[in-house]
């Protein structure tokens, strides 16, 4: 096994429901994506872009299938350890499409929520958000609340928050759809300099072509399955 290896998914299917409700999602699926990649992953809607960010997250379970997170066999028909929230928690940081900031906390509380609910230190996790927050040029707003920041701001915050843990991989579902095209333009760039900075393989849901053209690659869902154009 490659130790350049951030994601590796054999065989994976994924299916919801049954009878008449039966919906088949992804047939077969086989990739590899690297550390350091910036992966683009586009297919229309409904055709199950999140439910695979979901499966990769360790949130969704796959019907069958095999799932690697660095060398890690994390799935084989079934999850392998005890414990997906502590993968999760280890090697994955999430940003959403909305950015899903918590309206009540301000900036840096945000950040420092699920890492203390996951017993980091007050000090290290509040040192930690402040290196990022200054990262991402918005240090001034650690204790603004996050309606008094601009879409673009806050969506930086949520990029913030998903590298609080260091994370091996980032799994990205439309981080863009919010922002007009010189804040997604930013904000995409940014999701490049740090797959390359920290070597982070990001996985970014998008529907717009003019963010293709950062991206190390472009992994479609086609017939059920997924392809690299
Ligand atoms: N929990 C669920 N139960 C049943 N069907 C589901 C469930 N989640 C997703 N689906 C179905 O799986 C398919 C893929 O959905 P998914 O949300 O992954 O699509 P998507 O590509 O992310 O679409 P969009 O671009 O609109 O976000 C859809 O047909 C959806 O209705
Ligand atoms: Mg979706």
């Amino acid at each position: 096994m490659s130790n350049n290896q951030a994601i590796k998914v054999e065989n994976l299917n994924k299916a919801f429901g049954s009878g008449d409700a039966f919906v088949d999602v992804i047939h077969d699926a086989n990739f590899t994506i690297n550390k350091g990649e910036l992966v683009a992953l586009i297919a229309p809607s409904g055709a199950g872009k999140t439910t695979l960010l979901m499966m990769l997250g360790c949130v969704d379970k796959p019907n069958s299938g095999t799932i690697y997170l660095g060398d890690e066999k994390v799935f084989q028909d079934k999850w392998l350890t005890k414990e997906t929230r502590k993968i999760r928690r280890e090697k994955i940081g999430f940003i959403f499409q909305a950015h899903y900031l918590i309206p009540f906390l301000n900036i840096i509380d945000n950040l420092t929520l699920l890492p203390q609910a996951n017993g980091v230190k007050d000090r290290e996790s509040k040192q930690k958000a402040r290196e990022l927050l200054e990262y991402f040029d918005i240090a001034e707003k650690e204790n603004a609340m996050p309606s008094q920041l601009s879409g673009g701001q806050n969506q930086r915050v949520a990029i913030a928050r998903a590298l609080m843990n260091n994370p091996e991989i980032i799994l990205a579902d439309e981080p863009t759809a919010a922002l007009d095209m010189d804040r997604s333009t930013n904000v995409v760039k940014m999701l490049k300099k740090i797959a390359i900075e920290q070597d982070v393989a990001i996985v970014m849901v998008t529907h717009d072509d003019r963010m293709l053209e950062y991206c190390d690659k472009i992994m479609k869902i086609e017939n059920k399955t997924v392809v690299f154009i």
